[in-house]
């Protein structure tokens, strides 16, 4: 990896409040105390990578993500950020940014996140409606919503704001006040994702006994197509799937290196990362339950239980599902360069005839059809 390449550090902290009727995430109710075994673990984690991998340069990102990080005290986000400014060292534009629910975030908590080291906020507002609110099992209302947003852009932090639509029988015209409230906190960032019905969560069980009705795949396209039209618009243009930014600027830096399939070391329980080990893209999971992490890194060094070195096959199928969810697509001369593999030529051909995607040079883009299936356009370009 060239020194200029972005490189990123994922934590994960599993522990929530209450655990939302929808979420599937490796997430854990909040015990009593601050789970101090946990960051202490995650501490010997971040040194062992530096170790074990090396490295790679400069950090780029660190994103503290869950879970509800927010729940972390600033003492802690302070030693994690000091540990991983010692191993790896900070790139002077790093963003560290942390995953925050709306109920506990006030002014102080918000300058206590500042003061830590935090500059980018992303909160999970999910609605400003209050029934909505209420479905989703959240803790925190429109209004508590509102604050948080404010109170986080006073203490100098970036912004971004998480929103779910398409909720069951949520209509249009709902939809379109909703986007209309998301967009009047004007903010330069915002994530819209459309629900989805994870098998094992209270939702999904609740579809499988006949008690929830889900929306159709169609109303799911007109809600998404809306957004693009209403987000365009107001000058906040979708620059991945369901990710919005003003300016480039404003772009999460550290999802961009997942969609650019850079390089990133993730720490925490059932945390992924992509390095390069022993000369060789691999793959890399920790341990899934915080108990299991904290005796990994006390048994091995380090959080790891999963490694696998991918091959050139696995690294064009991942540079290709990310990379297409960008509007800017990814470069495929670059691909090709770098893992000898090439995609079915016939295939892509017919995929951009079909108006499906669209090639200029050699960046290959998706267009406006074919946005909502992504992963089957790169299977069949692999195929
Ligand atoms: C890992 S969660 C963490 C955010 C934070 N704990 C919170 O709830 O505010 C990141 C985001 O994923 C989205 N999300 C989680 N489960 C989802 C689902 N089943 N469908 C759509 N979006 C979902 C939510 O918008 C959430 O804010
Ligand atoms: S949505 Fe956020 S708060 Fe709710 S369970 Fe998932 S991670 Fe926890």
């Amino acid at each position: 990896m060239s020194a200029s390449t972005p490189f990123g550090l994922y934590v994960h902290w599993p522990y929530c409040q209450r655990l939302c009727p929808y979420c599937d995430f490796n997430i854990y109710r909040q015990r009593d105390g601050e789970h101090d075994d946990l960051l202490q673990a995650i501490l010997a984690d971040i040194k062992a990578h530096g170790e074990r991998i090396g490295v790679p340069g400069l950090l780029h990102s660190l994103s503290f993500g869950g879970g509800t990080p927010s729940l972390m005290k600033p003492h802690q986000i302070r030693a994690v950020i000091e540990t991983a400014a010692k191993v790896f060292g900070f790139d002077e534009n790093v963003e560290i940014s942390l995953e925050a629910n709306p109920d506990a975030l006030d002014d102080e908590i918000c300058q206590n996140f500042a003061n830590a080291g935090i500059n980018r906020l992303s909160i999970g507002v999910q609605s400003l409606d209050d029934t909505a609110l209420k479905f989703l099992g959240r803790d925190h209302s429109a209004a508590q919503a509102q604050k948080a947003v404010r109170a986080a852009q006073k203490a100098g932090l970036r912004v971004s704001a998480d929103f779910i639509y398409d909720l069951p029988g949520q209509s249009i015209e709902e939809w379109t006040r909703g986007l209309s409230a998301a967009l009047a906190l004007n903010l330069a960032h915002y994530s819209f994702y459309a629900l989805t019905i994870e098998p094992g969560t209270a939702f999904g069980v609740q579809v499988q006994k006949g008690r929830l009705n889900p929306s159709t795949e169609n109303h799911a396209f007109d809600l998404y197509a809306l957004t693009q039209d209403i987000t365009a618009k107001a000058g906040l243009p979708a620059y991945e799937v369901s990710n919005h930014a003003r300016s480039p600027d404003d772009q999460s830096r550290h999802n961009l290196i997942y969609w650019q399939n850079g390089d990133w070391v993730g720490v925490g329980p059932g945390a992924h990362g992509r390095v390069n080990f022993n000369g060789q893209r691999t793959a890399m999971v920790s341990a899934m339950r915080p108990d299991a992490y904290c005796n990994q890194v006390k048994g091995t060094g380090w959080g790891i239980n999963e490694i696998t070195p991918l091959t050139r096959e696995d690294i064009t199928m991942e540079a290709l599902s990310m990379g297409l969810r960008l509007r800017t697509g990814l470069d495929l001369y670059g691909l090709k360069t770098r893992t000898g593999h090439v995609i079915n030529q016939t295939k892509l051909q017919s995929l951009i005839d079909e108006g499906f995607l669209q090639l200029h040079n050699t960046r290959l883009s998706v267009r406006e059809k074919g946005w909502a299936v992504i992963d089957r356009l790169v299977l069949e370009l692999l195929t």
